[in-house]
């Protein structure tokens, strides 16, 4: 098992300097967590791993929301359903981890972030980004 679970790469750059910025933490505390996983003897840091995400990404959401609101984004409310339903997931995930009931509960919270990460990032917060940028 490697150390990092994603590795930062320029082409998740969307453009907007403080949401990729975020970008950049959210994948900090991922790995983070990832590790934490993996070393699986300090349940209390664990917990405070998952508790970090939770928080970042709804700051994260919220930040990139009034971006959105700002920019007059079309696909506002399509994006902010995206935004919710990914939190839901990765707090029944979170539960599921802090409950214990789930012993591949960790390898799936962490497909998901993987997964959701690439694939918001990559298609929908660069379509805003550059519909946002193109109206300025
Ligand atoms: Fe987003
Ligand atoms: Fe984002």
């Amino acid at each position: 098992m490697t150390d990092t679970l994603l590795e930062w790469d320029d082409s998740f750059l969307i453009g907007i300097k403080e949401l990729d910025y975020e970008h950049k933490l959210l994948i900090d505390d991922i790995n983070r967590l990832h590790k934490e996983l993996a070393r699986h003897d300090e349940r209390s840091e664990i917990e405070k791993c998952l508790g970090d995400i939770h928080a970042r990404m709804q700051a994260h959401f919220a930040l990139e929301e009034r971006v959105m609101k700002e920019g007059e984004y079309e696909y506002f409310d399509e994006h902010r359903s995206a935004h919710d339903a990914l939190l839901d997931s990765y707090t029944e995930y979170m539960i599921r981890i802090l409950n214990d009931t789930d012993i591949y509960a960790g390898r799936t919270i962490e497909e998901f972030l993987q997964h959701w990460v690439i694939d918001h990032i990559l298609t929908s917060d660069k379509r805003m980004s550059l519909m946002v940028q193109a109206r300025e």
